[in-house]
């Protein structure tokens, strides 16, 4: 069939919309009528070089990232599954989970889904089943897919592993931001950093991860919840999503917080800024106290090392670093939870969509959020 999508050509480069071809779905594989696709920021590492492989690493692994259809943050409808497929039927909703999970591997077998071994085919741009690609551009050449998913399009073949069934009565638009943003944010609260009731807990950057940071650290309990962003309509909107100060700078959070603990500092601090950054983490580190724990959920550059923190303070004040993907959760278990929480009015998704976009105007959708005008901006299909 012949559908519409965004691809990139290479790094620096727009997104480009075009008519494409999609094959039907192989053994495993479903075709998906996308409703739409939240404009996370990891696909803006793809544009920025910041995710993408030297080129010597890439022809080692065999992988070629370029060109690719981006977009890991959607949802839709089965329209047709291949051979094989047993979990899933015609006219199905699903969101498309940005890690697969095989539900057999040790990972997943031991409740770290997120974690799942399927997760090294993320950057292989091509279908996990087989290895070879379902998008074409209309010259032949084959596309990739971001996160196995390629959501940057009006349609998609995926494997079967990448979907988790939904009932029907959920809003698919709301229900993409839980295949990343909402899942990664909350889940970094709740689960990698244990948000406990009476925390302190500080959020350092409210873009679409963060505000779910935020709105986890509050449905935990903790006391406070301080967002630290350097622009205003962030740090206003920090305050719907149940922040209860905010700071422009982290000089400014570690003197809030300072006062606010009598001294103690913060029990977590999640960093959700655009572009991790090891300069980060020292002050990261510096804003909690005795026993707390930092969680670096940002993704940074992949040929970035360099980190500057104090060991010994790492150590006699016995404090954690961790690194979390997914926000640690499970996606077949924690997207139809979010899901349920959202239909029982206890999570915010309507407040996270500042502009909706048409396919065509995705550039926009990302220079405003270079621009910091939105939460999370989302192209819409029309089918
Ligand atoms: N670990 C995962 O599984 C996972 C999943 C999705 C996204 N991510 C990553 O999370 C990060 C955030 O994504 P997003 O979509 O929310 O991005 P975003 O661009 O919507 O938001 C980033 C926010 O950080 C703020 N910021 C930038 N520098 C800052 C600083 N020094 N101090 C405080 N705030 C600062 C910006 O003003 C912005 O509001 C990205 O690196 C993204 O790739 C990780
Ligand atoms: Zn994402
Ligand atoms: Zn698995």
């Amino acid at each position: 069939m012949e559908t519409r999508a965004a691809i990139l050509d290479g790094v620096n480069q727009q997104w480009s919309v075009e008519t494409i071809t999609l094959d039907p779905p192989k053994a495993g594989e479903v075709l998906i009528e996308l409703v739409g696709s939240g404009l996370c920021h990891s696909d803006e590492h793809m544009v920025t070089g910041d995710m993408v492989m030297n080129p010597e690493t890439a022809a080692e692994l065999g992988l070629e990232q370029f060109p690719m259809i981006g977009g890991h943050e959607g949802a839709g409808k089965v329209l047709e599954v291949g051979p094989g497929v047993t979990t899933l039927a015609a006219g199905d909703h699903v969101v498309l989970g940005f890690i697969p999970s095989c539900g057999r591997c040790p990972s997943c077998a031991t409740g770290k889904q997120n974690l799942c071994d399927m997760g090294a085919f993320l950057l292989a741009g091509r279908q996990i089943t087989d290895l070879t690609a379902r998008h074409h551009r209309h010259d032949g050449t084959d596309l990739g897919i971001m996160c196995c998913l390629g959501t940057f399009g009006e349609h998609t073949v995926v494997s079967e592993a990448s979907c988790i069934k939904i009932e029907p009565d959920i809003p698919l638009d709301k229900a993409a931001l839980v295949g990343c943003g909402v899942t990664t944010g909350w889940g970094s609260a709740t689960y990698a950093a244990d948000v406990k009731s009476g925390e302190t807990v500080v959020v350092i950057g409210c873009g679409g991860i963060g505000m779910n940071a935020i709105q986890g650290a509050a449905m935990a309990g903790a006391a406070h919840v301080i967002a630290v962003d350097p622009i205003e309509f962030k740090r206003e909107q920090a305050q719907v999503f149940g922040a209860t100060h905010t700071a422009a700078s982290m000089e400014e959070a570690t003197a809030m917080v300072m006062d606010l603990t009598w001294g103690q500092m913060a029990n977590k601090a999640i960093i959700s800024v655009g572009e991790g950054d090891g300069k980060l983490i020292a002050p990261a580190m510096g804003i909690i106290g005795k026993g707390g724990r930092v969680v670096h959920t940002s993704v940074a550059p992949l040929e970035d090392t360099e980190v500057t923190m104090s060991l010994f303070d790492l150590t006699l004040m016995q404090k954690q670093l961790v690194g979390s993907i997914f926000g640690s959760a499970n996606p077949r278990h924690d997207i139809p939870r979010l899901l349920k929480m959202y239909q029982q009015g206890q999570l915010k998704l309507d407040e996270l969509v500042t502009r909706t976009y048409d396919l065509d105007d995705i550039n926009d959708g990302y220079q405003a959020m270079r621009d910091g005008e939105n939460i999370r901006g989302m192209v819409m299909y029309n089918h």
